[in-house]
């Protein structure tokens, strides 16, 4: 991991980022970059629409304002980073427990451009143990579904989401078909959202201040 990386992705990622704009914040130290170098422009911009209570605290701290996606409509860019990112731009995400409001941003964003170092290229996901938000009383439901499906859950005991709700990572899958299975696990009651983001890949990766 190359904490170098990560601030060139996070200030790379300016380019990005038009006059007027509403813009989408991810969470996570890559994203902290980010939230910094935007600060620079705060003043060229209508604000940001946060991922987590931790983003939302930083933005404000710099002096962005957050808004409300409801009231914001679609939104033109969503930048965040990545716990691994494949060659199709398919991604492992939730590392910081935020998945499911990264997941909606990055759903209602034209341009999702996904911010990470060179250790989070991988040729196949499933290194990275893959994160699933679940409703706290279908955690043991969620893990025999997944052992029935080869993975190992393990529960992120002692956190609790921005929505009130646990984390199972699940180690021990080489994740052939993201999309297959995200599409699987989504079926699965009690799972609010699956960490992978494969229906909904990155647009644009940046490694450090380089175009994937
Ligand atoms: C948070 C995430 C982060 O984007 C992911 O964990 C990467 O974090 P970092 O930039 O700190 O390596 O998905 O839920």
């Amino acid at each position: 991991m190359s904490a170098n990386e990560k601030r060139q992705a996070g200030e790379a990622a300016i380019r990005y980022v038009e006059n007027g704009a509403i813009v989408g914040v991810g969470t996570g130290s890559t994203v902290a970059f980010f939230i910094d170098a935007l600060a620079d422009l705060k003043d060229r911009i209508e604000g940001a629409v946060s991922s987590s209570e931790q983003s939302t605290a930083h933005l404000k701290r710099v002096g962005i304002p957050v808004l409300d996606l409801n009231a914001t409509g679609a939104l033109n860019l969503y930048v965040d980073g990545a716990d691994e990112c494949d060659a199709h731009k398919r991604l492992i995400k939730g590392g910081g427990a935020a998945l499911t409001r990264e997941k909606i941003i990055a759903e209602a964003s034209a341009k999702f451009v996904c911010i990470i170092d060179s250790s989070k290229q991988v040729n196949l996901l499933g290194k990275f143990p893959l994160p699933i938000e679940v409703i706290p009383m279908a955690r043991s439901l969620v893990g025999r579904e997944i052992v029935k499906r080869g993975g190992n859950p393990v529960w992120r005991d002692g956190v609790v989401t921005d929505n009130g709700n646990w984390v199972i990572d699940v180690h021990g899958w080489q994740i052939a078909d993201p999309a297959g299975l995200e599409k699987d696990l989504n079926q699965i009651p009690g799972i609010v959202t699956v960490g992978l983001f494969a229906r909904r890949p990155a647009d644009v990766v940046l490694v450090g201040d380089r175009v994937m």
